[in-house]
């Protein structure tokens, strides 16, 4: 038991953190809460994502290589913190835009443009939190990585839910500033991509992650069109 409390410890501290922070926030302004969510989401997928891309690049500087070294040592833990911090944003955004708060449970709600692309991306990190755990990892064996590079659907799912959740649900359209986060996520993908090509290096990875890019976005995008 000591020893799973140690390998996880960093990850339950952020997330008691978070979701006291996030559980304040929504009893005085619940629409600034799962505005507030969403954002510490997607920082936590850039979190997750990008530092490895860059170390992968080139040296940045002893000191700059170490914080990356350390971020990307950290990695699980910004993707589970991530995928438990969406479960609030999601849980709020149900309550206050879903009509819970007034006692009508429509489960219509997540079936418009702008959610189900959403809802689906929260899928995708709510299957990659429960196999991030030794024993289904174990299980898992070979098959386990390339099931944790479909966060990379989540990520094409979450930009376009953002930028069309932004412009339906809120009086304060931030949705720009989310799409420019997970942009650069993004490009750090497309990057890695070029980088590695034009060094000759193996890129079976980075076509991967960028294949299941576009199948999140073209799927947000048939779901915005025909919902
Ligand atoms: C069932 C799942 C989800 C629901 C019901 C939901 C609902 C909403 C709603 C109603 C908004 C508009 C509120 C606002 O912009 O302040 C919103 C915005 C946002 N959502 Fe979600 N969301 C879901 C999943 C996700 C996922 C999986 C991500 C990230 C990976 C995400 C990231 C964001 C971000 C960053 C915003 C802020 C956009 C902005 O206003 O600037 N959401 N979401």
């Amino acid at each position: 038991m000591q020893q799973i409390l140690a390998r996880n410890r960093r990850w339950i501290i952020a997330t008691a953190f978070n979701y006291v922070l996030l559980i304040t926030l929504a009893a005085l302004n619940i629409q600034l809460a799962v505005k507030l969510a969403g954002y510490i989401t997607i920082l936590y997928l850039a979190l997750t994502l990008i530092p490895v891309r860059l170390r992968g690049w080139r040296s940045f500087g002893e000191r700059s290589d170490r914080i990356l070294l350390q971020l990307q040592g950290q990695r699980r833990d910004f993707g589970i913190s991530a995928a438990w911090v969406v479960i609030l944003h999601a849980l709020f955004a149900f309550y206050y835009y879903g009509g819970a708060s007034v006692g009508v449970i429509d489960l219509r709600f997540y079936l418009t443009p702008a959610i189900a692309p959403g809802f689906l991306a929260e899928g995708f990190l709510l299957l990659l939190l429960i196999t991030s755990h030794g024993y289904l990892k174990r299980r898992l064996g070979t098959s386990w990585k390339p099931l944790h590079r479909m966060i990379w659907i989540a990520v094409g799912l979450a930009v376009v839910h953002t930028f069309l959740a932004a412009r339906s649900y809120t009086a304060e359209n931030t949705g720009l500033a989310a799409v420019i986060i997970l942009l650069t996520i993004i490009m750090t993908a497309v990057l890695d991509f070029i980088i590695r090509s034009r060094r000759g290096k193996e890129t079976d990875i980075q076509k991967t992650s960028l294949a299941f890019l576009s199948l999140g976005i073209i799927s947000a995008i048939i779901l915005a069109v025909i919902l």
